[in-house]
């Protein structure tokens, strides 16, 4: 039974054939701990054991699956998410737009990028496949594919950082292109089975949120499970506007993610409509308990996140495993 306050946050969600088992999910959060690493496992099945329903692993970089990581190195992980009761979720990162390489790609030659050639997007195309079937191999219940924050991906979409002159720029139907081409890349790869989440952030980089919704639906078309609708950081209570709208034009599950770590506005976007799951990031690295402490009616035990970004944000700036001003266990995990 379920007891606390806000009931309608621990309600089970099917996805396909597998089952959140409630709206919680932990967004992708890179660690600098190595995703196959002790530490890194013991962090993220202290969040699990906390309670949230379905984890989002930290971006990978698609190539470290044609070279290094293969699916005995990444079970172990999917396996201690899994055990703890969550369904575990790898996001899958095409490029990184921070990348020191000289040379680094991009849609377009700004940024000091250069721009990708057809034959490198695809690929980029078949290497993020590739790292699909490594995950689903490794056990994973699903991938995210990071469409988001305006990097290399999400760039594609964004008229100011698109300016090819080729089938993949100008037009929206272009600029949708290189994301609905990797979504088809990973539909042909994998088996039946793995679950399809792509994140995008709406209204960004010269498109606004009708572009947005309307490449929402193509994701949807073909093929994708759950749209993770991320904005950039903001103001709080934003997010779930945006989600919103795109949750009235598309037919997946929804995810609102941003500043969600009040249950009282979690449990309002659900009740409003505006999202069929909510994700909790920094607020789960306060207090990986969260989700437990709420169902159980004490949510005035939560340890809050007081978005000082100090050790989560600062400290991948500097290079360094995140922590967390309100926790510093956050990266001990694994000592005990
Ligand atoms: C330390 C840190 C690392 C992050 N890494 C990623 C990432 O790998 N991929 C991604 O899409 N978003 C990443 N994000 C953004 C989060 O997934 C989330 O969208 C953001 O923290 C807002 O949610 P919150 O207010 O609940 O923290 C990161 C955020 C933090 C704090």
């Amino acid at each position: 039974m379920v007891a606390g306050t806000y009931p309608r946050l621990f309600e089970p969600l099917a996805l396909r054939s597998r089952t959140a088992p409630n709206r919680i999910v932990m967004p992708p959060m890179v660690t600098n701990m190595g995703v196959t690493s002790e530490p890194a496992r013991a962090y993220y099945a202290e969040r699990a054991r906390g309670g949230v329903g379905t984890v989002i692993v930290e971006a990978v970089q698609v190539r470290l699956f044609a070279a290094e990581i293969g699916p005995a190195l990444m079970r172990p992980l999917a396996r201690c998410i899994q055990d703890a009761g969550s369904l575990a979720v790898v996001q899958l990162f095409v490029q990184d737009r921070v990348s020191p390489d000289a040379d680094r790609l991009g849609p377009s030659a700004l940024d000091g990028a250069r721009e990708a050639t057809v034959e490198e997007l695809r690929a980029l195309q078949r290497q993020l496949a590739r790292a699909a079937v490594v995950c689903e191999e490794a056990g994973f219940d699903g991938v995210e594919i990071h469409g988001a924050h305006g990097f290399f991906l999400n760039r594609f979409f964004a008229p100011e950082w698109n300016q090819r002159t080729d089938g993949y720029g100008g037009s929206l139907e272009n600029r949708m292109r290189m994301g609905l081409e990797c979504v088809r890349a990973v539909m042909e790869a994998k088996g039946p089975e793995l679950l399809v989440f792509y994140r995008h952030t709406p209204a960004w980089g010269g498109y606004g949120i009708d572009e947005s919704i309307a490449f929402a639906a193509q994701l949807v078309a073909a093929g994708v499970d759950v749209l993770d609708i991320s904005p950039s950081l903001g103001p709080n209570g934003e997010h779930a506007h945006y989600a919103g709208l795109t949750r009235q034009h598309t037919t997946v599950p929804v995810i609102a993610v941003n500043g969600m770590n009040d249950p009282a506005r979690a449990d309002a976007a659900l009740a409003e409509g505006r999202c069929d799951l909510v994700a909790i990031g920094r607020g789960l690295l306060a207090d990986p308990m969260w989700p437990t402490k709420v169902r159980q009616g004490r949510e005035a035990e939560i340890v809050r996140c007081t978005e000082c970004n100090e050790k989560c944000f600062g400290n991948l700036g500097r290079g360094e495993p995140i922590s967390c001003v309100e926790n510093p266990r956050v990266g001990l995990e694994w000592r005990d």
